[in-house]
């Protein structure tokens, strides 16, 4: 092998979007042949297209359109759709990023026809298969012949898995991202203003995952603690509501506590700029821990376990729960912190380092 390797990206969620769009760019960089495969797992304006737009990903080469549906349906649609492109496509390397249905479709579509699989953001664990995300994530690792280990931690889950002979730490791609764009986003975002929000004087919520918003009583609960939070410390909570949890909120009939301002999901810079400038984040989401821990921003995980230990053991996060004393305590035991603790994920540079073994892989 001497030639540079074809490389298929398949992607299809707002998270995938974020931290592929610094490999994305690192390949265009070298020239290398790149197929873009967008699954069509997010769709809607606010999660999807926003971030092409404003990380600059160039349009995908194929959209499979799948769209919501239950997991079996959804995961099995991705598998045909990125079958089919495999095979018009002959790619040499296929990478997938994270743990969504997505990325369990693009790697057992890969698998089966045998190119070489690349799994970015390889070896978390939350062990709680309860989790599809979980689920999604081991497979892919076992399926994968690069496994690209954000963190020594990462890595060492791998090899207690039997799988250290195909994994490289490379720093999490996230880092790339937000060093790319936190400079834009404090100079260009006018999100404070838009929100009447003054730095620090205002905390940030997200919470989607499926086990907290699909049960309903929980998902209550947990405004509820957040709720009494706002009261507490005077702070007003945002909370840029994502869909899922929306559709919650709806079906359920639940009341959000006057602290809590809802408002739509925001683009990037919007968003980091919210992160940067809240005094504490509350959140179930994997990215925020990372980014939150980056930025020197405290954080409250609203969950029982995490895949990002490593934030907690710096002293950035909190793995508080989702009742409400338990999110009143995480946020008493977080508030106030300065961000002055490690980076545990890297120095920006983990897009050059994936490229870089793929390529020595083809010489
Ligand atoms: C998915 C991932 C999750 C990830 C999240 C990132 C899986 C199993 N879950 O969860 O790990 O953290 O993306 O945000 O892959 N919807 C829209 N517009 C869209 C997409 C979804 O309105 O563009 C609504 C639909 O009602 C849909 C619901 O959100 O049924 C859930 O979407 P889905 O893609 O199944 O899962 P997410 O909750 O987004
Ligand atoms: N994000 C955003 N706008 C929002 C909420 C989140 O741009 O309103 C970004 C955030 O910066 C992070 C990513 O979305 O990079 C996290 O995605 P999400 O929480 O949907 O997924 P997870 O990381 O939990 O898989």
């Amino acid at each position: 092998m001497s030639e540079a390797p074809h490389v298929a990206v398949v992607l299809g969620t707002r998270p995938e979007i974020i931290k592929m769009a610094p490999v994305l760019a690192e390949l265009e960089r070298r020239a290398l042949p790149v197929t873009l495969v967008h699954t069509g797992q997010h769709y809607s304006e606010e999660l999807d297209a926003v971030f092409f737009d404003q990380l600059s990903v160039r349009e995908p080469d194929h959209q499979l359109g799948v769209g919501s549906a239950s997991h079996g349906e959804q995961t099995a649609a991705i598998l045909e759709g990125v079958e089919d492109v495999l095979e018009a496509e002959s790619p040499d390397v296929v990478l997938v990023h994270g743990d969504t249905n997505s990325t369990l479709g693009g790697a057992l579509a890969t698998a089966k026809l045998a190119p070489l699989l690349g799994h970015v953001e390889a070896g978390l664990r939350s062990y709680d298969r309860s989790m599809p995300e979980e689920v999604n994530r081991v497979l892919t690792d076992h399926a994968a012949e690069f496994l690209f280990a954000p963190t020594e931690d990462a890595a060492a889950e791998l090899a207690r898995e039997g799988l250290d002979d195909r994994s490289h730490v490379t720093g999490n791609t996230i880092v790339d991202s937000v060093y790319a764009f936190r400079d834009l986003a404090a100079e260009h975002s006018t999100v404070l203003d838009e929100f009447g929000l003054e730095p620090g004087a205002f905390d940030l919520l997200t919470a989607h995952r499926a086990e907290n918003t699909d049960d309903h009583e929980r998902f209550a609960g947990l405004l509820r603690g957040v709720g009494e939070w706002a009261e507490r410390s005077g702070r007003p909570v945002v909370y840029p509501i994502h869909p899922r949890a929306e559709a919650a909120l709806d079906e359920a009939g639940i009341e959000v506590p006057d602290g809590v301002r809802l408002v739509e999901p925001t683009d990037f810079l919007d968003f980091l700029r919210l992160e940067s400038e809240a005094a504490l984040v509350f959140t179930d989401s994997g990215g925020v821990q990372e980014e939150t821990c980056i930025l020197g921003t405290p954080c409250v995980t609203l969950r029982y376990n995490t895949e990002r230990p490593e934030t907690a053991f710096v002293g950035a996060n909190c793995v508080a729960g989702v009742a409400p004393e338990e999110i009143l305590e995480g946020a008493e035991t977080m508030d106030g912190k300065t961000g002055d603790w490690d980076v545990p994920f890297g120095d920006g540079k983990a897009a050059e380092r994936i490229v870089d073994v793929l390529v020595a892989a083809f010489e």
